[in-house]
């Protein structure tokens, strides 16, 4: 089973890819603590209706002379996998959501993964893009934003070892305060 943290990753790589300036990832434990949302979003170059309906089920779309990935595909059937769901929605030069809820009991959910060094490395290594991570839990919530971090480091760059080490830990900090005793994963 592959992990929650690498879906994210692909998802957003396919932002970075689409030229996104700002991409907010909001995982959120819904009231009954039954389930657990995550919502990817970007301002990125987005998709017409006709390669949305294709990226949603690619192995119904026929012929076509273009390649077809596996990154949503992938999340998707994951999520449904757990008794979750997916959905995405796009707009041509506006951008994309994407949307998956895992049902958070299931043996099938996988477990959320190194989400610390998913998000930190994306801020490494994507230092102009703006990443947001908020974590919420009924009236607890943990937001990192890796511009609001640049400023306070000024000219220390986001990729240096010691800021990346701190990132993954003060986010790690975030998982275990918001998720801990929720996702059995994580030991609060
Ligand atoms: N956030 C996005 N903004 C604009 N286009 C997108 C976005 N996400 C996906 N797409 C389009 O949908 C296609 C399919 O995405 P998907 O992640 O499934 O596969 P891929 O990125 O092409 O390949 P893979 O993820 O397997 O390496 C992308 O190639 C891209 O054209
Ligand atoms: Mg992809």
């Amino acid at each position: 089973m592959r992990e929650i943290s690498l879906h994210i990753l692909d998802i957003m790589q396919n932002s970075t890819a689409a030229q996104a300036r700002v991409i907010k990832v909001v995982i959120t434990v819904e009231s009954g603590k039954s389930m657990l949302r995550i919502v990817i979003e970007d301002d990125g170059c987005g998709m017409d209706s006709k390669v949305l309906a294709k990226v949603t089920d690619p192995f119904t779309t026929g012929r076509t002379t273009r390649r077809v990935g596996l990154g949503i595909p992938l999340f998707k059937a994951s999520a449904e996998q757990s008794g979750g769901d997916f959905a995405i929605s796009s707009q041509k030069d506006v951008g994309t959501v994407v949307r998956a809820r895992y049902e958070i009991n299931s043996i099938d959910r996988p477990p959320i993964g190194d989400l610390p060094g998913v998000i930190a490395d994306m801020a490494a290594g994507y230092p102009t893009v703006e990443i947001h991570l908020q974590l919420e839990n009924g009236d607890r919530q943990f937001v990192f934003n890796s511009r609001e971090v640049k400023q306070v480091l000024g000219d220390v760059p986001l990729s240096e070892f010691e800021v990346i080490v701190w990132l993954r830990e003060y986010i790690s900090e975030g998982l275990k305060e918001i998720f801990g005793g929720v996702l059995s994963e994580i030991n609060s």
